[in-house]
């Protein structure tokens, strides 16, 4: 008996995943026999998982908090843009048992960005990202290497931005967190990486009287899908793509080596994950 493929997500916790409705809904609209799951996963099951996933007919797996970062130790083809973001979110399972591992939250933000402001330039001036965990991570290599000129990062945390431009270098710059509304003065791209403003989290309370209409500003957070931090770019005068986008991006180089279909992302696809 030949097994359907199966992909799935791990991580823990896992229940508040959307990646099953998402590539659910792709498989039942290319008619494609597979399957999706979600796979809850402690750090001390880790590796034992990833063994056994590809005996139970598994060709691959996304991977959320917390194993990104530790995944990458059990790869044994590790890809260029994963290794300079020090964590992995796509993995395939070769019919040996070979890992191969990717990053594509940096594609992810980069796809949902083009398609909700076509008209965006990332050479048109500095960015201004807001965070720098691992989230900033993915999207600072993605500005960098579309060819932003200059990004600016503000953090609670000043040492974890430090840390960015150490590891990045000469593109990059950092303003103190009680600063952070001075680098909107002249960014073009503005995107908020931390976790502020999604339901259950603290405001975003940084002002941004100082941003220019012209700027295009994102948020990774999706939930709600309009965040206090875009409603206010948005009465500035400014386009804004919300989060939501990055995710189901995100998803697209993965489902397309598994299941050989490149699915679209488009309204019915949202709908089909906000749903
Ligand atoms: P991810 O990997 O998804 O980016 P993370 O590494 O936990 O998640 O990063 C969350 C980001 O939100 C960080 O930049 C964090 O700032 P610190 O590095 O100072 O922790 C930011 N963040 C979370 N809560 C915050 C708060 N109350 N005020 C300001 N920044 C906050």
């Amino acid at each position: 008996m030949t097994q359907i493929p199966r992909a799935g997500v791990i991580g823990n916790p896992i229940s508040h995943s959307l990646s099953p409705k998402l590539h659910g809904y792709w498989l039942n609209r290319y008619g494609i026999e597979g399957a999706y799951t979600a796979v809850k996963v402690t750090e001390d099951a880790l590796e034992e998982t990833l063994r056994d996933l590809p005996k139970q007919g598994f060709i691959g797996a996304n991977v959320t908090l917390p194993h990104k970062t530790s995944v990458m130790q059990f790869a044994d083809n590790i890809t260029d843009r994963a290794t300079l973001i020090g964590a992995a979110n796509t993995l395939t399972f070769k019919e040996d048992g070979r890992i191969f591992a990717d990053n594509t939250d940096g594609y992810g933000f980069m796809a949902n960005l083009r398609q909700g402001a076509p008209d965006w330039d990332p050479k048109s001036g500095p960015a201004a990202i807001f965070g720098a965990g691992g989230a900033a991570r993915a999207i600072l290599v993605a500005l960098a290497d579309a060819g932003v000129p200059e990004i600016i990062i503000s953090n609670r945390t000043r040492a974890k931005a430090e840390a960015l431009r150490a590891d990045f270098g000469a593109r990059i710059s950092v303003i103190d967190w009680v600063q952070a509304d001075h680098m909107l003065e002249d960014a073009k791209t503005v995107i908020n990486t931390t976790s502020l403003g999604m339901v259950g989290a603290q405001d975003f309370k940084v002002p941004l009287n100082r941003l220019r209409k012209d700027a295009v500003v994102t948020d990774i957070v999706y939930n709600p899908l309009k965040t206090p931090f875009l409603l206010a770019a948005e009465e500035q005068g400014c386009l804004t793509v919300d989060g939501l986008g990055m995710l189901l991006h995100q998803g697209v180089p993965g489902f397309e080596r598994w299941f050989g279909q490149r699915p679209e992302v488009d309204e019915a696809t949202r709908q089909a994950v906000l749903s």
